[in-house]
């Protein structure tokens, strides 16, 4: 036998419909925010992730999938969905249409890491970016939106962290703090942070090694080093958040995994997860579409993971929906009488009706006990007197009572009684 590969899971018919209940939470919540769809290919260009994710990043230097194709090109499945999104956005001159742009996606991404609970190599986002607006507004909105979508979802013990990492500026003086709090200890530190430290600092800050974190624990504060425009910016999406009603707590810690941020850094982190808590990431990145060659425009969005999500939803205990039964069951007790419940549950299906009917030549019993399984609300049961009657014996799975009903009613009886 042939197994799944090693960090990827199958989504069972039997918890398909808990996805499709997340997925449109999101699309609703985001269309109520006036983001509309967008989707972009699975796999892109490798540039456009080692330009765009930054290549300072673990997303790109230690877990992306990527191959040469037939055309002997170099290409990447998405480890996230932002990158994507620019391109098609440069791509298709969306710069002309209305502004601020607002788009979300529901996506499956790629990234080599080591699997456990959380944490796999294929794994769904969904996210949401706005273009063209580098107001705080524009943060606000954003973060009200994944905000307002894990409360739809009914999630409670989840806690909005934030933090601001700067400009290009006022980071760079920054750099410059982090380099000299670290240079004395490098030698006790990872491989990966010191070649970090010469080429992105930052990236220090979220070393999953213990043996650097000792370190990073007490170095400099970015919010120390903001300049006085990043500063107000950050003070007015506290502000704007705080008159929403949203509450959340400003971490110093909060770096983020990718390279392109600037400004406003947020995530949402589960109490009750532990490591692989962080449900929903995002921010500002002004500079991305600069970088893939654009012309610079402001930009800010999030992405939550899906799988973590419904982690998180069963550990809260959250109300999740049942799996869709069916609203009838036709049985039939022999040949001619099947023949008939085959037709009539397409009769059934074609008014709107979700219907079954028997394809393996089952008895009465076996055919009862599978519309058990299945959760028919009705069985109609059809032999040779119904036949002659042109009417089925409908029994109402949820209160054991049973009625006649004509053939041609039996679409309207259904239809019209409690779920
Ligand atoms: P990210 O923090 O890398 O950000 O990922 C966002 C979310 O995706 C995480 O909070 C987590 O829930 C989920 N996730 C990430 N990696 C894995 C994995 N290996 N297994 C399961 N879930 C995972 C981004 O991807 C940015 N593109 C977000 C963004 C959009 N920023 C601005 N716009």
């Amino acid at each position: 036998m042939i197994n799944i590969p090693k960090g990827t899971k199958d989504v069972l018919p039997s918890q398909a419909h808990i996805w499709q209940y997340i997925e449109d939470v999101a699309r609703v919540t985001a269309e109520g925010y006036g983001f509309g769809e967008i989707r972009t290919p699975v796999f892109e260009h490798t540039e456009l992730f080692s330009r765009g994710v930054g290549d300072t990043t673990d997303v790109v230097t230690k877990e992306m999938y990527t191959f040469l194709d037939k055309g002997n090109r170099s290409v990447t499945l998405r480890p996230e969905g932002t990158a994507g999104v620019a391109r098609a956005f440069l791509e298709n001159g969306l710069a002309g249409g209305a502004m601020p742009f607002k788009a979300y996606y529901l996506i499956s991404a790629y990234r080599y890491e080591r699997p456990q609970a959380g944490r796999l190599r294929e794994f769904h986002q969904f996210g949401a970016e706005l273009y063209g607006a580098d107001s705080p507004e524009a943060d606000a909105e954003t973060i009200l939106l994944a905000d307002n979508f894990l409360k739809n979802l009914g999630l409670k013990h989840v806690s909005l962290r934030l933090n601001s990492i700067g400009c290009p500026a006022c980071r760079a003086k920054y750099q410059e703090a982090l380099r000299d709090f670290f240079r004395p200890h490098l030698d006790k530190m990872c491989h990966d942070c010191n070649v970090r430290f010469g080429k992105n600092p930052m990236r220090m800050l979220d070393c999953k090694e213990e043996g650097c974190r000792e370190f990073t624990r007490n170095a400099p504060r970015m919010l120390d080093y903001l300049c006085d425009d990043c500063r107000a910016h950050f003070e007015a999406v506290k502000r704007l958040l705080g008159q929403a009603g949203v509450s959340f707590e400003v971490d110093p810690s909060t770096v983020r995994g990718l390279d392109y941020y600037t400004r406003t850094v947020f995530e949402f982190v589960s109490e009750a997860a532990g490591a692989q808590g962080t449900v929903l990431g995002g921010g500002r990145y002004d500079g991305l579409l600069a970088q893939l060659g654009g012309k610079p425009v402001p930009a800010v969005g999030f992405a939550a993971g899906i799988e973590r999500l419904i982690m998180v939803l069963e550990s809260e205990g959250a109300p999740l929906p049942e799996p869709a039964a069916a609203d009838c069951y036709l049985a039939g007790m022999d040949e001619n009488s099947r023949a008939k419940a085959f037709l009539l549950a397409e009769e059934l299906r074609r008014a709107g009706l979700s219907c079954e009917t028997d394809l393996m030549a089952r008895s009465l019993k076996a055919q009862f006990k599978y519309a058990d399984k299945i959760g028919a609300r009705f069985v109609a049961v059809i032999g040779e007197t119904e036949l002659q009657e042109g009417a089925a014996q409908v029994k109402d799975m949820k209160n054991s009572t049973s009625e006649r009903v004509k053939f041609g009613d039996l679409a309207q009886y259904i239809a019209g009684r409690e779920p």
